[in-house]
């Protein structure tokens, strides 16, 4: 059985967290489904609980900078996007501090280590009654849409996790921004939260993964496999028309004909999207399945501001999926 909690049954939540149980709750980007980041069992709990592969590293989350600033070598960049995202949704990537609480096991045996200070009030309160460093990935099935509120955690993890703190839906919608600053070369791991732009006036251009992966020999990004946040049905982007036996995402004026829609923004506002984008998916999918629909269809979404996170999830729900 999974308690489902009350914001007021928040000590009830902290005390499971530093038992060692499992307990979603919710973070301005998404939930998150937490462990004591310095507790194996507990974590390993996370990855079982997930179905993730081990060697995709978790965020580590913090009540306040300094505390996340005392597991990692942070410089004067991390010192400077810190200063001016955080709280909020940006995580940072750094070389793991040689006297770091964190497990191995949630930074995946890897030398660094993803930090992030959310700006929920309810996540904020959380992380301050519980006293440890709490790892966190989204709090769904791996490879499945992110929940953006308690009812998506349970559709996924009922009966697999002690708690979910329900803190109602997540403002934002998107997961954080992944900012790696181990090398000189800042790099964006995943788009999110915080637009590229906002990131690149304080930081100059950011580099991409891809290209220095294969010189270091490694995945800088493990995360970020191609399909990912995939609903059941397929999903066609850049959709240009639509049929009655697809299901649409519409961006502004909905086209028309399709077998059921469900609207991002009629006003075609960015951030009004990104919060609607995975209970939209999520959405879509059961409507299109109970009415015997083939897929869904995706109207393009411009990439500025979070269009570009938007974007993102989009191909990675329209990639191919590996065999199940
Ligand atoms: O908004 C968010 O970031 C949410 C909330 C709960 O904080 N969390 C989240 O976690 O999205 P998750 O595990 O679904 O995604 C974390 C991403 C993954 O792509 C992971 O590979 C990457 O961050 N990551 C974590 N540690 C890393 C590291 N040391 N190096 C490179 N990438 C890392
Ligand atoms: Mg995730």
């Amino acid at each position: 059985m999974t308690e489902r909690l009350a914001p007021e049954q928040l000590t009830r939540a902290a005390a499971l967290l530093r038992a060692g149980g499992l307990v979603a709750f919710p973070t301005e980007t998404v939930y998150g489904l937490g462990a004591d980041a310095g507790n194996a069992a507990a974590v390993a709990r996370i990855f079982a609980a997930k179905g993730r592969p081990r060697f995709n590293p978790l965020i580590s989350h913090f009540a306040a900078a300094e505390a996340a600033f005392a597991e990692v070598r942070a410089d004067d960049r991390a010192r400077l996007v810190a200063g001016r995202f955080w709280p909020g949704p940006l995580t940072l990537v750094l070389p793991r501090a040689e006297r770091s609480r964190i497990d191995p096991l949630t930074g995946a045996g890897l030398p660094s280590l993803a930090v992030r200070v959310p700006a929920h009030p309810l996540a904020r309160a959380l992380l301050r009654e519980a006293g440890v460093p709490v790892a966190a990935p989204s709090a769904n099935r791996s490879g499945a849409v992110s929940p953006t509120t308690a009812a998506h955690v349970l559709d996924g993890l009922e009966g697999r996790i002690e708690a979910v703190l329900d803190g109602g839906a997540c403002p934002v919608g998107l997961e954080s921004t992944v900012l790696d600053l181990t090398g000189p070369q800042p790099l964006l791991l995943r788009p999110g939260g915080v637009p590229e732009a906002a990131l690149a006036a304080l930081l100059g251009p950011l580099g991409r993964p891809g290209a220095v992966a294969e010189a270091e020999g490694g995945l800088k990004a493990p995360g970020m496999m191609s399909s990912h946040y995939a609903p059941g049905l397929p999903v066609r982007l850049d959709a240009a028309s639509v049929g009655p036996d697809e299901a649409l995402l519409a961006f502004g004026p909905p086209l028309p004909g399709a077998g059921a829609t469900w609207q991002l923004s009629e006003g075609r506002d960015p951030v009004e999207a990104a919060a609607r984008l995975f209970a939209g998916l999520r959405w879509l999918d059961a409507e299109g399945r109970r009415r015997g629909l083939a897929g869904i269809a995706a109207m393009p979404v411009p990439p500025e501001g979070l269009g570009a996170a938007i974007n993102d999830r989009l191909a990675r729900a329209a990639a191919p999926r590996p065999p199940a």
